[in-house]
C-alpha cells in the first residue's frame, strides 16, 4: 500500500475516537481511566543498542520522592574488552525526551556510541514520569495524581543527586562528564546552584542549547503559542489528564505516516517542526525522521511542560510558581563546575542572546561555541545529518581536554 494510503486509513481508523475524546487521545491519558494497555511498550533499548553490537545495562535508582528511575548504561565500545576504568559520561535529554531518542540512527551517527567508541563508560538519563522512568515505590501513574506532580526543580533537586551518587560509586570514579540537551542542562544548573557540593563531582559540563534565562525577544508564533499553551494546560488539567505525550503507539503510527516520505502531509510535519525548533532542511534526514517518532515523545508531566511555560513567558529562569508569587531566580554564579557552551545559530528555542547572558551569569564558563552552520537548530543536536563533524567532534576533543 502507498504510505499515504496507509495514512488515511490510519485518520479513518482513529476518527471515531477522537472525536469522543480529542483531549485524551492526542495530550494524555487520563488518571484511573487508562489502565495502560494502549500504551506501546517500550521499544526495547536493549535490543536496540545490542542489534548494533553494544553491551547494554539497565539500572534503577530510587529518588527521595519515591520515584524510580531507570538508568541505561553503555559501559565500553563495540571493539574495547575489558574492566579497565573509563571516564564516565552523562547524557541528560531533552523536554518530551529519554535515553533511546539518542540511540536509534546508530554508531555512525549517534552521540552515545560515539562516545563509547571513543573510551568513554557513557550513562543515558530517563526523567521521572517518562517511558522509562514511570515507577514508583507506592505511588501509581495510573491513578495517583500526586505521581506527577513535579517541575524540572524537583528532578534537579532530587533525581540528578542520587543518580549522580549511584552512578560515581558503581564506577567507581570521583566526577563524570555531564551532557545536557535543553533542559537537561537546565536540571543541571538547578542541582549546581541547590546543591553546591555535586559542583566537584561534574568535571565539565557540556551545555547543549542550554534552556535558562530567556533573552532574545519570542517571535509571533511563538508569543501565540506560549499564549495559548498556559489557559490549554489548565483545561487539561481540569478534566485530569497530568501526563503529557506519552509513548503511544497509535500516536507514533499516525505521526510517523503523516511525515514518511510520499505522504502528501510530510511538508506541513517539517514546517510544524521547523516553526518550533529553527528551519534546517539540510540536517534533517526525512527519510529516517518519521522512524525517530516511535522513541520520541517519551512522556512527562503537565507541571514541567507549565514550567518551561514560565521560563519563556516570564524570561527567568526561576523557580514554578503557577503565576501566584514572585518566583524565587536560581544563583547561577553557585555553577561552579566548568561549563562548555553550545549554541545552533539556526536555534529558535535558546539563541546566542540566551546563551551570552547565560554565560555573563554562570560561575564557571570554559568555552562558548557556535556550532558553525548557520541553520543548527534545537534538534539538530540529536538529529543532524552531520553532527558529528559539526559538534561531536568538538565535544570529543574539549572532553578529551579533561580526562
Ligand atoms: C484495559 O483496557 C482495554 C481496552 O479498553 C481492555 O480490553 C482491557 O481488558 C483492560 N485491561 C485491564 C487489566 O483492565
Ligand atoms: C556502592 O556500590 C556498592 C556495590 O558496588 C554497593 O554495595 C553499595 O551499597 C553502594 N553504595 C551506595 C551508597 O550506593
Ligand atoms: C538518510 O537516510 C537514508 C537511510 O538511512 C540514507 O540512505 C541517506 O543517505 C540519508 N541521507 C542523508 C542526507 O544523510
Ligand atoms: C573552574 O573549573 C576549573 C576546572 O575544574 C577549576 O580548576 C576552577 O577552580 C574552577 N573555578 C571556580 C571559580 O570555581
Amino acid at each position: 500500500m502507498k504510505p499515504s494510503a496507509n495514512f488515511l486509513l490510519i485518520v479513518v481508523c482513529v476518527l471515531p475516537n477522537c472525536a469522543a475524546d480529542f483531549w485524551e487521545y492526542f495530550i494524555g491519558p487520563r488518571l484511573s481511566t487508562g489502565n495502560g494497555s494502549e500504551r506501546a511498550a517500550p521499544k526495547v533499548t536493549d535490543q536496540l543498542v545490542r542489534s548494533y553490537g553494544y553491551r547494554l545495562d539497565t539500572h534503577l535508582v530510587a529518588s527521595q520522592t519515591g520515584h524510580i528511575l531507570t538508568l541505561h548504561r553503555i559501559p565500553r565500545g563495540r571493539k574495547a574488552a575489558g574492566t579497565k576504568p573509563r571516564p564516565v559520561a552523562f547524557i541528560h535529554h531533552g523536554l518530551f525526551g529519554c535515553s533511546d531518542m539518542w540511540l536509534s540512527r546508530g554508531p555512525h551517527l549517534d552521540l552515545p556510541y560515539i562516545l563509547a567508541d571513543s573510551g568513554y563508560d557513557v550513562w543515558l538519563f530517563n526523567t521521572r514520569g517518562n517511558v522509562y522512568s514511570r515507577k514508583h515505590k507506592s505511588l501509581d501513574p495510573d491513578r495517583d495524581a500526586e505521581y506527577w506532580n513535579f517541575g524540572i526543580e524537583e528532578m534537579g533537586y532530587y533525581d540528578l543527586p542520587v543518580t549522580i551518587d549511584y552512578i560515581l560509586n558503581i564506577t567507581n570514579q570521583k566526577d563524570l562528564f555531564y551532557l545536557g540537551h535543553s533542559i537537561g542542562s537546565s536540571t543541571g544548573f538547578i542541582t549546581c546552584s541547590l546543591r553546591p557540593e555535586y559542583n566537584s563531582k561534574i568535571r565539565l559540563f557540556m551545555a547543549l542549547g542550554p534552556l535558562a534565562h530567556i533573552r532574545h525577544p519570542l517571535n509571533l508564533l511563538h508569543k501565540v503559542l506560549f499564549s495559548l499553551l498556559s489557559p490549554a494546560l489548565s483545561l487539561v488539567e481540569s478534566m485530569n489528564i497530568y501526563e503529557i505525550w506519552p509513548r503511544r503507539f497509535h500516536i507514533s503510527r499516525l505521526v510517523e505516516a503523516a511525515c514518511e516520505d510520499g505522504s502528501p502531509f510530510q511538508k506541513l510535519c517539517l514546517m510544524l517542526i521547523f516553526s518550533v525548533v529553527g528551519e534546517d532542511p539540510t540536517q534533517l534526514n526525512t527519510t529516517t525522521f518519521p522512524n525517530f517518532v516511535q522513541y520520541y515523545p517519551a512522556g512527562t508531566s503537565l507541571k514541567v511542560v507549565s514550567n518551561i511555560v514560565q521560563y519563556y513567558v516570564s524570561g527567568e529562569f526561576a523557580r514554578f510558581s503557577g503565576g501566584k508569587t514572585v518566583p524565587f531566580i536560581y544563583d547561577l554564579a553557585k555553577v561552579t563546575a566548568p561549563v562548555a557552551l553550545y549554541y545552533g545559530p539556526g536555534d529558535l528555542l535558546v539563541t546566542q542572546e540566551d546563551v551570552d547572558y547565560l554565560s555573563h551569569r554562570l560561575g564557571n564558563v570554559t568555552g562558548k561555541f557556535r556550532i558553525p552552520y548557520k541553520h543548527f537548530n534545537h534538534l539538530d543536536f540529536v538529529l543532524a545529518n552531520n553532527a558529528r563533524s559539526l559538534l561531536y567532534n568538538n565535544l570529543l576533543s574539549v572532553m578529551e581536554k579533561y580526562k
